[in-house]
């Protein structure tokens, strides 16, 4: 297999001496000032009046802004301009930035903006899924894909199922929380630096609260303490904060969210209600799918209704559904700005098929296994959005993970196991799970990338490009590119900031397209500089030989030099030694209103066995073993590819099982710090944890025939939920479907134990 080289993530030495810088970390002028917000107590409201001559007066401020104090615009959504910066007269929800307080300290900051006195008249909030479905509260009219006639196929298949599953949200829990300074140029200009996946759109929105064209501002990010799409739109509100008040005291400043500040404003993952009704054969193939997705959007439009749209579009995951309709509720609630979360809507589409799938094994009594197998994509058959599918491996890969993992017969012990003991209180269960993932943003024009390479005198070379790190490892690959390209070895391949002054017009590092974009943008730069020395070799040295570039020389014919010569003859030569690189995806097209198309470039598969152990008692569980086998082409770097997706499945895994979000009636987050929110720890992690990659090759022209890895691990995950259902599935009356909702928390999983046949809680 070609695989390249398992290089270490470049930061590796710096995060683990804590040298690698973040936002906070950046030196500040001595008279830099920081920010803090000003947030929102109630739900929904008119602002009736505001009191801020406490705040003004208080320890350390130097000035307080509200919306009527902005001096241009007031929006930070990455959509619809719905999303102020500070709110005007309505407020939406409890967390919204109201007024924003500049003080000498952050701690000073912070303390100031708790003493405002905002008089809000309350209106009703809609909070719920129900709430919004009562008040038909939307952000558009119900989006739907379908295919062939599902009504009529539902009637006449030999057996039905319908049901209803939950589906929670979950909370990015970046380590390093959200961040931006700005500090002002000469002539009005702003240099902001942005914890931001998306530092193009840092720079449009900052331009457009100041009111200057796109060149008068500069974004730059070295990396993220993680993003996990937390950073993708919700960055914006803290950069044009700083920038506003830079602007407005002509001081540096900086701003960061404290962990309970960043999970009240910030939005999350979206909480989705699924219903469906499935008709099947004896042999538990699927003859109609239809669904009704439900989908908590939050207050603004945000990046809502992609992420919707890519629900919808993993409603198959990797199996064949004849005759589908998918039906999409956009609903608008007094909560949080739901946003983009790895997978980006994907997981929950994903959940819900998987959720169908293991209940028509259940009603069949056979291993869900075989119930995924008869309905696998065979290549040349269509998804629910007519797109055809042309490089499916999930057969093969199942077959070999279930041959690794032993799968079939841990299965069999565990069900004897658990019939012959119906009394014990310690289950264990166990599931496969697959998944299909497609690959490229929805948006089609934003499936682009640029770069720019220098090559100095001395032969070391200056990488930029569009994308940004958050710990993915998406510099060390491409600097593996520019490496690979010329011949040399990485560390004559200098990693640098993303920068809106050196590669324009960037989409977001998201959609897990970071390495297929700005990886082939690379090698375009790098192959455009490698042809203008080749010209210059072939008149230089009078010769037609090819040139090459391996090991740090150059080489045509009998002529040889180390790279760092024939950069600095070429420069000799006034040859230009700096180029930028272009790509974009071929291929797709995709109408989102017609539910038709090929949004995607291609798919990455993969597949996982969990098994667990729960504690009939107290619901308590533990995940004993996992065995993963996943597809990601020709792998870029295998180290960092393994990494994504070990986190990957552990991030899955920790939203389906303790990750869990609770508002109450007023619509406060109750679970806002680690201290109510469990996300996995270490000792989480799967105590067997076997990942291997699949042997395959990209039957798409992407760089050098990699896939994707960011996003499609995390869908890994499900297994663990699904283990969890077996398991519990022996206790209580086997008869009845154990139907969890997710997050399969302690508390759901012994709700699930004193199951009742009418789907009344017996507790
Ligand atoms: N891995 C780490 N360590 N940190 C992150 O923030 N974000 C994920 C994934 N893996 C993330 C991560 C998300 S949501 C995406 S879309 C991809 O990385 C983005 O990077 P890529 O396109 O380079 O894979
Ligand atoms: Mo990832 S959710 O596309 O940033």
């Amino acid at each position: 297999m070609n695989h390249m080289k398992p290089t270490p993530h470049d930061a590796a030495p710096l995060h683990v001496t804590g040298a690698a810088r973040y936002i906070d970390d950046i030196p500040m002028p001595k008279n830099a000032l920081s920010l803090a917000f000003g947030l929102s107590d109630v739900a929904h409201g008119k602002i009736t009046a505001m009191d801020l001559d406490v705040v003004r007066n208080a320890n350390g401020v130097v000035s307080v802004i509200t919306a009527d104090d902005l001096p241009a615009g007031n929006d930070v959504s990455p959509s619809v301009h719905d999303e102020p910066l500070l709110a005007t007269r309505t407020v939406h929800y409890i967390g919204q930035p109201i007024f924003l307080v500049i003080a000498d300290t952050h701690l000073n900051a912070r303390k100031a903006a708790r003493l405002g006195k905002v008089d809000i008249k309350p209106l009703t909030p809609i909070l719920s899924i129900d709430d919004a479905i009562a008040a038909d509260s939307k952000f558009e009219d119900p989006i739907q894909f379908l295919k062939g006639e599902p009504e009529s196929a539902l009637k006449s298949a030999p057996h039905q199922i319908s049901g209803s599953i939950e589906i929670g949200g979950q909370e990015h829990f970046y380590l390093e929380g959200q961040a931006a300074s700005a500090l002002p140029q000469e002539n009005g200009d702003m240099l902001v630096h942005s914890s931001t996946q998306h530092p193009t759109e840092v720079q449009h929105k900052v331009a457009e609260s100041l009111g200057l064209p796109f060149n008068a501002v500069r974004v730059e990010t070295r990396r993220m303490g993680g993003g996990f799409g937390g950073k993708e739109s919700q960055a914006n509100a803290l950069a044009c904060a700083c920038a506003v008040a830079a602007r407005i005291t002509n001081r540096p400043c900086k701003m960061r969210y404290d962990r309970d500040d960043d999970m009240i404003i910030t939005g999350k993952r979206h909480d989705f209600r699924i219903d469906y009704q499935v008709g099947f054969d004896d042999n538990g193939k699927l003859q109609s799918v239809m669904m009704q997705h439900f989908v908590r959007c939050g207050w603004a439009q945000d990046l809502s209704l992609p992420v919707a749209d890519r629900a919808m579009l993993h409603s198959d995951n990797a199996y064949h559904l004849p005759h589908a309709k998918i039906v999409s509720h956009r609903l608008k609630t007094n909560t949080q700005s739901a946003t983009a979360y790895r997978g980006f809507g994907g997981p929950q589409g994903v959940v819900v098929i998987e959720r169908v799938i293991d209940q028509i094994a259940h009603h069949l009594r056979r291993d869900p296994l075989e119930i995924r197998r008869a309905n696998f994509y065979q290549n040349g058959q269509t998804t629910p959005y007519q797109m055809t599918i042309e490089d499916s491996v999930i057969a093969p890969l199942v077959d070999q993970l279930e041959q690794r993992s032993n799968y079939t017969k841990r299965r069999a012990e565990i069900d004897a196991e658990n019939r012959a003991n119906p009394d014990a209180v310690l289950k264990r269960g166990i599931a496969l799970t697959p998944v299909k993932f497609g690959i490229s943003f929805t948006l089609t024009h934003l499936n682009q990338a640029g770069a720019l390479v220098h090559i100095y005198a001395d032969g070391s070379v200056h990488l930029n490009h569009g994308g940004t790190e958050m710990g993915q490892g998406l510099f060390t690959k491409v600097a593996q590119v520019a490496a690979r390209e010329f011949g040399l070895p990485l560390d004559m391949i200098k990693i640098t900031a993303s920068d809106t002054a050196k590669v324009p017009n960037t989409s977001a590092t998201a959609a897990s397209s970071g390495s297929d974009l700005n990886g082939m943008a690379v090698r375009d730069a790098c192959q455009t500089l490698k042809a203008r020395i080749v010209a210059f070799f072939a008149i230089h040295f009078e010769t037609d030989a090819a040139v090459e570039f391996v090991d740090g020389m150059v080489r045509a014919g009998s002529h040889e030099m180390t790279f760092a010569d024939a950069a600095s003859l070429a420069y000799q030569n006034r040859i230009s030694l700096s180029a930028t690189g272009f790509y974009a995806t071929p291929k797709i097209k995709w109408d989102r209103m017609a539910g038709r198309g090929r949004p995607f470039f291609y798919f990455a598969y993969g597949a996982a066995v969990t098994e667990v152990v729960v504690d009939t008692l107290t619901g308590e569980n533990r995940i004993l073993r996992t065995d993963i086998l996943h597809d990601v082409g020709a792998s870029l770097n295998p180290a960092i590819d393994i990494g994504q997706i070990e986190g990957g499945y552990v991030q899955g895994a920790g939203w389906l099982t303790t990750e869990e979000l609770v508002w109450d009636e007023k619509g406060n987050l109750r679970t806002h710090a680690p201290s109510t929110y469990k996300i996995p720890a270490c000792s989480d992690r799967p105590r067997i944890f076997n990942v291997e990659l699949f042997e395959n090759e990209n039957t798409q022209d992407t760089i050098y025939r990699s896939k994707a890895v960011g996003e499609p691990p995390f869908m890994l995950g499900i297994s663990a939920f699904h283990a969890l259902s077996h398991a519990v599935g022996y206790s209580g009356d086997t008869e009845i479907y154990p139907n969890i909702n997710a997050p399969a928390t302690a508390e759901e999983l012994l709700r699930s134990v004193y199951r009742n046949a009418d789907g009344t809680d017996a507790f």
